[in-house]
């Protein structure tokens, strides 16, 4: 299976957030075989989409969680909340989250932590800098990365687990990974979870300048369980395109 995750960060308003799933509603009409879509809009869209999304196959998910269960926590959104507006999804230690917003290791631990205990899946970001790959350091980089988000975290309730593999270098650039280095480093996530005992139920994908035009030499990968695709999830026409893709790849595994 495929799994097509659309983050449209900060961009879109409740009523353009509900224009836009319907949107990728009609996309999906008449198709047979479909990939996993799973919409994140703002938390302030969030009920609205849910009510466009929930008698269709697309999921919901949030592009963050608060790592407490409840309580005096201003301006945090726990993954309980989460839960009741309808999102099984979230997006965990975006980059933009880690520089822009200073979240280190420690706090990424604690939201997968919270997203685990309240059933949801996690979508846990990792990818190295310019200078980390110049360096020759990216896979080990990478590597340590999923390992200390998952630091103390209780993974045995079996849930379904994400890891997106997004190099800082190509997030919103137009300039994408190479396949063959997305293959590499999806190897490197994949050694790592396996001693997490995450192996069975991971599902490695790749973000970073995915479009309608290039998410084929992705998808087609069978190691590339999906994508995560930013700017290109707001143009409806290129998210056909990656939608489009995913479809041919899976009719092709079930010939
Ligand atoms: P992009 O963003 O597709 O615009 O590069 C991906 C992401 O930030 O998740």
């Amino acid at each position: 299976m495929k799994t097509i995750i659309a983050n449209w960060k900060m961009n879109l308003g409740v009523r353009e957030s509900v224009a836009q799933a319907r949107g990728v509603l009609r996309i999906l009409q008449g198709k047979e075989v479909l990939p996993t879509i799973v919409l994140c809009p703002s938390f302030t869209a969030l009920a609205e989409v849910r009510k466009v999304t929930v008698r269709s196959h697309v999921e919901l998910g949030a592009q963050n969680v608060g790592p407490n269960h409840a309580g005096a926590y201003t301006g945090e959104v726990s993954a309980q909340q989460l839960e009741d507006v309808g999102a099984h999804y979230v997006i965990i230690g975006h980059s933009e989250r880690r520089t822009r917003f200073h979240e280190d290791d420690g706090l990424i631990s604690d939201r997968l932590t919270a997203t685990f205990a309240a059933g949801l899946t996690p979508i846990l970001c990792v990818g190295e800098d310019a200078a980390t790959r110049e360096r020759g350091e990216h896979e080990a980089f990478v590597a340590a990365q999923v390992m200390r988000a998952f630091r103390g975290v209780d993974v045995s309730n079996r849930a379904q687990v994400i890891i997106a593999y997004e190099p800082i270098w190509a997030i919103g650039t137009g300039t994408s990974a190479e396949p063959a280095d997305v293959l590499a480093m999806h190897r490197i996530i994949r050694e790592a979870a396996a001693s997490l005992k995450l192996s069975d139920r991971l599902h490695v994908v790749y973000g970073g300048s995915v479009d309608g035009t290039n998410a084929y030499r992705f998808l087609r990968e069978p190691e590339v369980d999906g994508v995560l695709v930013g700017g290109a999830s707001l143009k409806i026409h290129e998210f056909e395109g990656i939608v489009g893709a995913a479809c041919d790849v899976i009719a092709a595994q079930q010939l």
